[in-house]
């Protein structure tokens, strides 16, 4: 029996290459995708979602745009890693899979009361707005969820977009708050893990030698994306942070971490955003969280060529 789940995304070179692993992967039964505002502007992120659904040939996904803005914050993109449309790298055709036209967060929450208790698995990507929007306006959906596998935070390896802060825990930490105080059963992949699934140019090469459109598509958005992180991080390679997400429902023994405690700090504006990990448990807050710090990355990677090679 294939998880169904709902991808929450802000595509985003790494979120493309999440939904394309999540459609090439027959354990994973894709309910739908939610776009929500993060990398670039809602109305690209919800472009940039259905681009890479037809890309995997199934413009039959149901895509929705969700919030435009976090809960309480001015929205913070992120052009200057992902370019200006979201998917920098190769030249992009418009979509012309129709965008649905029910509100992301209506489908988020009819989805949960629909299907059965403990059945659906929420996969956010990017800022947690639609998520925490959808458990504010229909409290009765959270106790339906079985669990939520996100990219957020960092603990060891500090922020990406601050010192103190990972971009999409930054952009809304209420609703962060929110979605790490609400008792769902949680799996959080930080910056600790993806910072170690890096693309070197052997991987990348694996890519473009699929021989396919995907694998072209893949292997020039990552060399695209890893320019900022080559320069800023002096890194080998792009962190494809969130197709760790997908890959660790596909195959949670490439990765190791503990159950722990998580706090999301809103009021400081020194540390917005910062996910706070009591990773020495040296405090007595309760464990909500099962906090990511490795990834076994040959494994990563040869999971993900192996099921890109599967798509057209
Ligand atoms: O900090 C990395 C995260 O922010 C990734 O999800 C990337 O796509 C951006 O949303
Ligand atoms: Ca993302």
């Amino acid at each position: 029996m294939a998880r169904k789940i709902i991808i929450d995304t802000d595509p985003g070179q790494d979120d493309a290459v999440a939904i394309l692993l999540a459609l090439a992967s027959p354990e994973l039964d894709v309910l739908g995708v939610t776009a929500v505002a993060g990398n670039v502007p809602l109305e690209l992120t919800a472009k940039n979602a259905r681009i890479v659904c037809e890309l995997a040939g199934r413009p039959d996904v149901k895509v929705f745009a969700g919030c435009d803005r976090p809960l309480a914050r001015d929205l913070v993109t992120a052009e200057h890693v992902h370019g200006k449309t979201g998917l920098d790298g190769p030249v992009m055709a418009d979509p012309t899979m129709p965008l649905q036209a029910e509100h992301g967060v209506d489908f988020i929450i009819e989805t949960l009361r629909r299907e059965p208790a403990d059945s659906v698995t929420l996969c956010p990507l990017g800022p947690l707005t639609n998520i925490a929007t959808a458990f504010e306006r229909a409290p009765d959906v959270v106790s339906r969820v079985a669990r939520i596998v996100l990219m957020g935070g960092a603990y060891f390896e500090v922020g990406n977009i601050t010192p103190a802060a990972e971009f999409n825990i930054y952009v809304d930490p209420e609703a962060a708050r929110v979605v790490f105080g609400s008792g769902v059963p949680l799996t959080v992949l930080p910056l600790d893990a993806t910072h170690k699934a890096l693309t070197t140019a052997d991987r990348v090469a694996a890519f473009r030698d699929l021989g396919t459109e995907v694998g072209r598509m893949v292997a020039e958005w990552t060399d695209f994306f890893e320019r900022f992180d080559k320069e800023k991080y002096g890194s080998a390679g792009a962190p494809l942070h969130d197709p760790c997400v997908i890959a660790w429902l596909l195959r949670p023994e490439l990765f190791s971490g503990r159950e722990i405690n998580v706090e999301i700090e809103v009021d400081s504006p020194l540390t917005r955003g910062m996910t706070v990990a009591d990773w020495w448990r040296v405090t007595d807050r309760p464990a909500n969280a099962l906090f990511i710090g490795d990834v076994d990355a040959g494994g990563f990677f040869d999971l993900l060529t192996e099921r890109l090679a599967r798509l057209g």
